[in-house]
């Protein structure tokens, strides 16, 4: 078992990393005065396997276990959905002091905190995360939102949980694409602040594919204490976050071009992390060789570094809706692995050179 320490301004939790450890989930929770209830917001199917374990675990400190029922996916994240939570909490009268639990990825972790933070003005929220993105970057960090249909993530809050549980072994029931586009949240950490992740990963590949719990405890602590400590420098995402963001600008730009529903945020990422190596490379940012080096490593952890590019000038025009566009293209570079910096503006020249390289396979990963 580890423990990760999430120190914010606004609030200090820990995270507790464990195999197996849903149905003794209350013995790792802090006191928290007044709870009565706990109302889980989970989809069916996350449900079927583990809302039965976790209620258990919450059962031992005398806390009723609601089950709040969401679609799965992306889906929930709406403000209707958020607003149908609302209202069930409020026709069975929970109160200010009773817990709202996410159970299940990303999205429900944003949609149960949005919920969270806005029911009352702000009711205390537990992050049970079962997928691999979700505990290694979603449930940790205080951000929650939902989507318009004018875009993603447009109405949000900070609420940071009372503390996280992720179980390790939930993961062994995600499908392969799930995993895969967790890992390369993952391969960012390692490449942009855990030089030692990365050497991990790059020795043994296989033993991260395989999902054994051993393994898995201390590589999803390890990405969780490089999220908190970028994160208590940064609570409210003024500038040090921005890290987080290494390989995104790009990837929000295929995904968007793809509709978000060809590929998957992880290999949008792997994708955007090896182009932005390219341009490091390019400006002379980083010495040649770095693009290669995540080429192999993405190659290695099954995900797609090069994929299908749509047109340069495509790329580039969904590029400059990047939330993190000030007035010219913002990169977040490495100057080598574990050495992140953010440049801008960015001449769009080398941008439409780089992905023209890639579209056209001129550039393949050497
Ligand atoms: N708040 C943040 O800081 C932050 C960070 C990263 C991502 N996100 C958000 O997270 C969302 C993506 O989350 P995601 O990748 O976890 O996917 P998801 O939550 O969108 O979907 C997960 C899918 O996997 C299933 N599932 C979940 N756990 C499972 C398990 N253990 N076994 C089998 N199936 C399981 C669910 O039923 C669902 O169909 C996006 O909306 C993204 O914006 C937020
Ligand atoms: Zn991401």
């Amino acid at each position: 078992m580890e423990r990760v320490t999430v120190a914010v301004p606004s609030r200090t939790y820990d995270v507790t990393v464990a195999s197996g450890i849903l149905d003794e989930a209350g013995a790792h929770l802090p006191e928290l005065a007044g709870v009565e209830r706990a109302f889980v917001v989970a989809d069916t199917n996350v449900a079927e396997r583990y809302l039965e374990p976790l209620g258990r675990g919450l059962a031992e400190r005398g806390w009723a276990r609601v089950h709040l029922v969401v679609p799965e996916g992306e889906d929930a994240k709406t403000l209707p959905m958020a607003t149908v939570l609302h209202r069930q909490l409020a026709t069975q009268e929970a109160h200010r002091d009773d817990l709202v639990v996410a159970l299940g990825g990303g999205s429900v972790g944003d949609l149960a905190g949005f919920v969270a933070a806005t029911y009352m003005r702000g009711v205390p929220f537990l992050q049970v995360p079962t997928t691999l993105t979700a505990q290694v970057d979603a449930a940790v960090g205080g951000k929650t939102a939902v989507n318009l249909p004018e875009g993603k993530n447009l109405v949000g809050a900070f609420h940071q949980p009372v503390a996280v549980l992720a179980d390790v072994a939930t993961l062994s029931t995600l499908g392969d694409r799930q995993y895969g586009s967790g890992l390369a949240e993952v391969a960012k950490y390692a490449l942009t602040l855990d030089v030692e992740l990365l050497e991990m990963l790059e020795r043994d590949p296989a033993a991260v594919l395989e999902r054994r719990p051993p393994v898995l405890e201390p590589l999803v602590a390890r990405c969780i204490r490089a999220k908190a400590a970028v994160v208590g420098e940064d609570e409210r995402d003024a500038g040090r976050r921005l890290v987080l963001n290494y390989g995104h600008t790009l990837g929000h730009a295929l995904e968007r071009l793809d509709s978000f529903a060809g590929r998957s945020h992880g290999e949008a990422i792997s994708i955007g992390m090896t182009f932005a190596a390219r341009l490091a490379e390019e400006l002379g940012i980083a010495t040649s060789g770095l693009a290669a080096r995540h080429a192999r490593l993405f190659t290695a952890l099954g995900l797609n570094a090069l994929g299908s590019l749509p047109p340069a000038d495509e790329v580039l025009a969904a590029m400059r809706m990047d939330k993190k566009y000030r007035g010219g293209m913002r990169f977040v570079l490495l100057e080598d692995v574990g050495r992140p910096i953010v440049v801008d503006p960015i001449d769009e020249d080398p941008l439409r050179r780089i992905l023209e390289q890639m579209r056209t396979r001129e550039w393949s990963g050497r």
